[in-house]
């Protein structure tokens, strides 16, 4: 289903910070430690020495993450980067626009951001750039498939299709099923959002899966 034309994903997500609004449910509780436990292990099973985070959000999820000094958080919302370079301060924070400066990084970052990115060009302009920013590994957190839903700044997308097509350098190394599949009854404590963690073809990855409380 495409987008409506008028919807702009950048506009919602710097209105949402700016009214006092955080990165949602995906970054609390339960889900974020999920994400926490598995990125931790990742990082330091796999001597990660640098990271660059795409749409590192408000910062809930980044204070539960063990990631290397050379770190750099990247949005596309200036509310979410000033929150984080407060919280931070030692860190590095760029916008969005700013990513054609960055080096590469050993693993690039897409945390609760793939089914945000409604606009066609905006998805296809971020994928390339987050496999394009990393030299070992890319771990995206995403739904995978088409599906209707409610909310405008929402749009489930099939994106391991699309980056087999247009990323023939890469290979999904793994994927990792969130233990607390979406239900609707539940939305604030479940997600329909997975690991997939690509490498390069010939990459050797060590991958643990966390015991959840
Ligand atoms: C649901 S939040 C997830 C934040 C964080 N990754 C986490 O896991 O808690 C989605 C974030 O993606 C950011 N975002 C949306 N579109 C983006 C884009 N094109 N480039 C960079 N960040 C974007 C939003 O501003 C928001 O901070």
């Amino acid at each position: 289903m495409s987008a409506s034309p008028l919807f702009s994903s950048s506009t919602y997500w710097e209105g949402r910070y700016r009214a006092g609004g955080a990165s949602g449910a995906g970054s609390l509780g339960r889900l974020a430690r999920f994400k926490a436990g598995v990125l931790n292990r990742f990082v330091q099973d796999n001597h990660i020495g640098s990271v660059i985070d795409l749409g590192c959000g408000d910062g809930s999820q980044l204070a539960l993450l063990d990631l290397p000094r050379d770190y750099v958080g990247v949005d596309v919302s200036p509310a979410a980067l000033a929150r984080c370079s407060a919280r931070f301060p030692k860190r590095l924070f760029v916008p969005y626009g700013m990513i054609g400066c960055l080096p590469t990084a050993e693993l690039t970052l897409s945390l609760d951001v793939i089914y945000h990115l409604v606009e066609d060009a905006v998805f296809t302009d971020t994928t390339r750039s987050l496999f394009a920013l990393a030299t070992r590994f890319v771990a995206i957190y995403a739904s995978n498939g088409e599906a209707d839903w409610p909310d405008p700044h929402v749009r489930h997308r099939n994106f391991t299709s699309y980056v087999a097509e247009t990323q023939p350098d890469w290979r999904l190394l793994a994927h990792l099923p969130n233990p607390c599949p979406y239900d609707p009854n539940h939305p604030d404590d479940t997600s329909f959002a997975d690991f997939y963690i690509y490498g390069r073809p010939s990459a050797a990855c060590t991958l643990h899966v966390p015991v959840m409380d």
